[in-house]
Formats: C-alpha cells, structure tokens, sequence
C-alpha cells in the first residue's frame, strides 16, 4: 500500500486493499502505543487542524497521533481564521500549503475539504463535514475486526438518520469491504439515492447487499447495530422534527433483542444523546465496545497521517 501525499475526503477515493491496509497500519501502531512504543515518522511536520464546529474525539486523535509521531499540530478554530468568510477557501488552502505539510479540516460542506485540498498541495484529511466522516469508520472497522477477528460477511445496521454522514460513510465503507449493511430509518430520512446506487455497484463487486428499510424487523441477525445523534452539528434548529420522526426507532432492549443473537455488539460514533437515540442501558452494556471504538479514532487517524505523510 503506498498512499504517499493522498488526500482523505471520502473513502469512495481508496479500494478495499487501501481501506484495509489502513486498518491493519492502525492495529500495528496501536500494538505498540501499548508497549510504549511511539514513531518518529511525521518528525519536522507541521500540520493544520481546521474546526469549523465543535469536537472531543477527532480533534484529539489528530492531535496526540500527530505528537506521538513527533510532528507539531496547530489547532485552528472558527474565529481564529479567516476562511470562507474575509478569505476565499482557495486563498486560505494556498497560504496553509506554503506553511504546513498536512492539513485536517471539520467543518460543513466537503466541497470546501475537497478546494482546501486541491489548492493547498499538501495532504488534506476529512474530520467531518455534513456529507461524510470517512475516518471514523477506519476506527468502527477496527472495532470490528477486534470484536469478531473479521470484516467481510458481517451484517451492520445504522439506525436512525439515514441520510446524515454517518450513514452516508458506513455506506461506502461496509459496501467496499464486503459489510452487509442496513438503513432503518423513516422513509423521510433515507439516503440519497444516487450514492445508494454507486454504493450497491461497490456491494455487487464485494459481494454484498444494501437495504434501506423503515421496518425495524430488518435488525435481524445484525452483528452490529448502530446509531448516532438524531440531529447532527448544525441542525439544532431541526430537534423537535427528528425527535418525532426517530421516537420509534431507538435503540433499546427491545430492539437489540430483535436481532435474534446474543453476539449482537452496540457502536456509536459518539457525542450520544442518552434517551434519545439509545437508552442508558444498552449504552452502558456495551460501554467497554463503545469507548474502544472511540480510542481507535486515535490509532486509525494516526495511520491515516503516517501512510499519506510519514516517511
Ligand atoms: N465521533 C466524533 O467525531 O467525535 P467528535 O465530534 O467529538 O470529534
Ligand atoms: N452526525 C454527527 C456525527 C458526530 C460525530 C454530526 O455530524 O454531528
């Protein structure tokens, strides 16, 4: 695998040999973070870290995965930069690009991680934007993998905001690597159609199977079910809608039950809204899962800077 000075903004961008040859890159390195282990291999290089909107988990995995590998990371937050409001995105990409070696970027539309990326000429890494969030399903597959030792075959069900980034990234994802993956969701919040079908394309050539469906007897035999927040950053305004509309599909007892197997495991990208999309008990009964899964956002991001920019 050599993704040397490649770019993260979706995972539509890698092939399945990529994807996984991140994730084995990110269990390596964790193996011996564990062992006290660190790397030298972003040793001189700066590296931007742009927040548009809030976080805990991303703006931390990129930051101690960074120091960990010796670089030097510069946290650049709404107010203290210039972008998209008295600057062009395409100005402020080429000024970064002069100064930094890679650049991380969260913030709302992948239109402007895609223009930072192809005006700064140095790698550009995807923290979320309203479309995607490509590296937290490294860290989900990862989770996996350690949960059931395998990826391809597996059944995953996103339950909730079907058309949100999450669901549009578990999508690619589980498509690519052979993940039979399920929306269940209110018809009012399937996904977009067109990536629904690129995805089927990637499921035919993996050889499995997408569903989206409001009909919550489709949790059978899951391996994973899993939810994320009800209105994500920047729809607040859309909370009383969605808390209407999703009632009916949170993940409970009764819902984890419907799988029909005692292996079942719970993700969740986190921030979560307990009492909304998951009750505090099914989240506290696989809590041990669920924070695994956030400390891998740290492992697989620090793969993800390592392949593209490390030496
Ligand atoms: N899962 C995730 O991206 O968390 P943060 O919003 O805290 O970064
Ligand atoms: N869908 C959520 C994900 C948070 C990690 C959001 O965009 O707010």
């Amino acid at each position: 695998m050599n993704l040397k000075g490649r770019s993260f903004l979706t995972l539509k961008d890698f092939t399945p040999e990529e994807i996984l040859g991140l994730i084995d890159l990110a269990a390596d390195l964790k193996a011996k973070k564990k062992k006290g282990i660190t790397g030298s291999s972003l040793k001189g290089k700066n590296i931007a870290l742009i927040f548009e909107k809030p976080s805990t988990r991303t703006r931390s995995a990129f930051t101690i995965a960074c120091v960990d590998e010796g670089g030097h990371p510069e946290y650049l937050g709404r107010d203290d930069i210039q972008l998209g409001h008295k600057e062009s995105v395409e100005d402020t990409a080429r000024v970064l690009g002069r100064m930094f070696d890679g650049i991380e970027f969260r913030g709302f539309k992948q239109e402007n991680v895609e223009k930072l990326a192809k005006y700064s000429g140095v790698p550009v890494w995807n923290g979320l934007t309203d479309t995607y969030h490509p590296t937290q399903i490294l860290a989900d597959f990862l989770t996996l993998q350690e949960q059931f030792g395998t990826l391809k075959g597996l059944k995953l069900v996103f339950v909730g905001d079907g058309r949100n980034n999450m669901a549009n990234s578990l999508m690619i994802g589980c498509s690519k690597l052979g993940i039979h993956f399920t929306i269940l969701a209110p018809k009012e919040l399937w996904p977009d159609e067109t990536l629904k079908q690129e995805c089927e394309g990637y499921a035919a050539e993996a050889g499995s199977t997408i569903v989206v469906t409001d009909d919550t007897d489709a949790v059978s035999g899951a391996d994973a079910i899993y939810t994320d927040v009800w209105c994500s950053m920047g729809e607040e305004a859309l909370a009383a809608e969605r808390i209407a509309l999703l009632r009916p599909y949170q993940v409970n007892d009764e819902l984890m039950a419907k799988t029909g197997k005692d292996t079942t495991i719970f993700l969740h990208c986190l921030p979560a809204v307990k009492g909304n999309e998951v009750t505090e008990e099914v989240f506290e009964r696989y809590a041990d899962v669920v924070f695994d899964e956030a400390e891998n956002r740290m492992h697989t991001i620090k793969a993800v800077m390592v392949a593209t920019l490390g030496d």
